[in-house]
């Protein structure tokens, strides 16, 4: 039998509750991430993001509003159709360069330049939507606390011999194409600490993980491959042990002679029981309210990474979901520990960098 999808919920602020000891929590993890940082700027005399430090692909690009989107879809910087240029940063999670041969979860950080509207506390002034997105459905732990423990397992690999990661991730590689054969779903948490299947970058979807007001209701995000180029590289295997930086020279291959086409979309909030704002580790079910396009985001052909890309993007910029518009503010737990883990991670960067990090008024990257 076929359900009709339920309306989307309208964004109530008593959705959130923010458990006593969250302050006390988000400043361990912010003390976890910055001594990631110190870490990090010793080994490699330069400051590197505390996590998702490794750039594969820096890309300029557009993202088209659609036109005609139905009243709970057109909110935001989706309320009305248009065109924006966009810089997209392709990651993985450590905190440290490895080799890819440590293969981890990827991210995607989108920056949507010339915004208009209210802001949010700590963005004023500036007029970019950000949107920082990983290729799985959900986050590996439900709450701040929960990630604190994660996190401080990972940061204590940070520095260890390199060798010892890629035998790790090898092996965990074997562990997750098993679990993916019996549970038809890879486990986030063997994927963070290396067993991210050695799929073409390209060819995954990446999603926001967790909620966010979206104007007056609440939604989760993703983009997702649209192109015919794009989508056969979905779970394309490609040679990433014993290749130091794979990701990035498949993706300079992809863009020498391509253009890519995302599709942008939005899962709306409709079930307050089975789409929780405070638990970031649950799956919205896709069958209850389906993902829908909203946008289109396009790219040319162009030179997907260099060192002149680095110096303006990896260095010259940070994308935090807490820089953007008041209609999209982030929601629960993990987003609101997020706000000053950002900003820590700008700051230290920006004093220990040669570069000052600015927010781009227009989209001019070099090649
Ligand atoms: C409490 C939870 C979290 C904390 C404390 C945290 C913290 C951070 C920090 C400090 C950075 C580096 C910022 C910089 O140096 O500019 C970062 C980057 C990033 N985070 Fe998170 N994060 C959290 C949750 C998440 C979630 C749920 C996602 C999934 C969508 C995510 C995806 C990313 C990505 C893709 C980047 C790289 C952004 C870029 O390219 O600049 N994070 N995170």
């Amino acid at each position: 039998m076929l359900f009709e999808p339920l309306p989307a919920l309208r964004y109530d602020p008593s959705d959130e509750e923010v458990p006593h000891d969250e302050a006390e929590t988000t400043q361990h993890l912010i003390d976890t991430m910055r001594k990631v940082s110190e870490t990090t700027l010793r080994d490699e005399g330069q400051p590197i993001r505390s996590v998702h430090a490794k750039s594969h692909a820096l890309l300029q690009g557009e993202l088209e509003v659609l036109d005609g989107l139905s009243p709970s879809l057109a909110q935001g910087l989706f309320a009305r159709p248009g065109r924006y240029c966009v810089v997209l940063r392709f990651s993985t999670i450590p905190g440290d360069l490895l080799d890819d041969s440590v293969s981890t979860p990827r991210g995607v950080a989108m920056k949507v330049v010339g915004v208009e509207g209210p802001r949010l506390p700590g963005s004023e002034g500036a007029a970019s939507q950000n949107f920082v997105l990983v290729n799985g459905p959900a986050f590996g732990a439900p709450n701040p606390k929960a990630f604190l423990a994660n996190l401080k397992l990972l940061a204590g690999t940070t520095d260890k011999a390199p060798g010892f990661k890629k035998a790790v991730s090898g092996a965990l590689q074997g562990v997750q194409a098993v679990i993916v054969a019996v549970t038809g779903e890879p486990s986030p948490m063997v994927a963070t600490l290396g067993g991210q299947l050695e799929t073409h970058i390209l060819g995954d979807t990446f999603y926001s993980q967790t909620p966010f007001r979206w104007g007056g209701y609440v939604a989760k995000v993703r983009l997702k491959p649209a192109s015919p180029e794009l989508t056969a590289l979905t779970d394309k295997h490609i040679k990433i042990n014993g290749v130091p930086n794979a990701l990035r020279e498949a993706c300079l291959d992809f863009f020498r002679t391509t253009g890519a086409v995302w599709e942008f979309q939005v899962q709306l909030r409709t079930d307050r029981k089975t789409m929780p704002i405070e638990d970031a580790s649950k799956v919205w079910p896709d069958g209850e309210s389906h993902y829908l396009t909203v946008g289109l985001v396009r790219t040319k052909p162009q030179t997907a990474w260099s060192e002149a890309r680095s110096q303006a993007v990896d260095k010259g910029l940070s994308f935090s979901p807490w820089h953007g518009l008041a209609a999209h503010q982030p929601l629960g737990g993990v987003n609101r520990s997020r706000r000053p883990a950002y900003e820590m991670g700008r700051n230290f960067r920006a004093e220990h960098g040669a570069r000052a990090i600015t927010e781009p008024t227009e989209v001019s990257l070099p090649d």
